[in-house]
């Protein structure tokens, strides 16, 4: 898996749904899975709308000052990865190609995603949760 644990936030709930994210991805590129592909993609896309909820939620009930930029690089994200979705969905022969353009896409999308700005989230989200206790 394309996990590593330079991508941990600390933030144990957010983790663990990145890691199944990191999971599901890989599907995608495993051949000896191919039948899973198009089932894989149906699961991300919900999976991903509701990680994204998730994380919202978390940065609004905790008065997250970036909430609202940070909700709009999910909103573009999820666009993304709507047209991928349509793109594999009308690729006939080239479906595989097209797979694999999502793979990468998802994983660099979230390598970056995370590093910055789940990351940042985390920071402030324990510090706020430390200070409390
Ligand atoms: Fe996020």
């Amino acid at each position: 898996m394309l996990w590593t644990k330079s991508l941990e936030t600390g933030v144990a709930k957010i983790d663990e749904q990145h890691k199944e994210l990191f999971r599901q991805v890989d599907i995608l590129v495993d051949r000896s899975q191919a039948d899973r592909i198009e089932k894989t993609l149906e699961f991300l896309k919900s999976y991903v709308a509701k990680h994204f909820a998730d994380e919202e939620y978390l940065q609004k009930i905790n008065n997250y000052p970036k909430a609202e930029a940070h909700k709009k690089l999910h909103v573009d994200f999820t666009k993304t990865f709507k047209e991928l979705y349509d793109k594999y969905k009308t690729a006939g022969d080239r479906k595989l190609t097209v797979v694999l353009s999502i793979n990468s896409a998802v994983i660099g999308w979230l390598k970056d995603h995370i590093m910055v700005h789940d990351k940042e989230f985390a920071t402030y989200y324990l510090a706020k949760n430390q200070a409390r206790k």
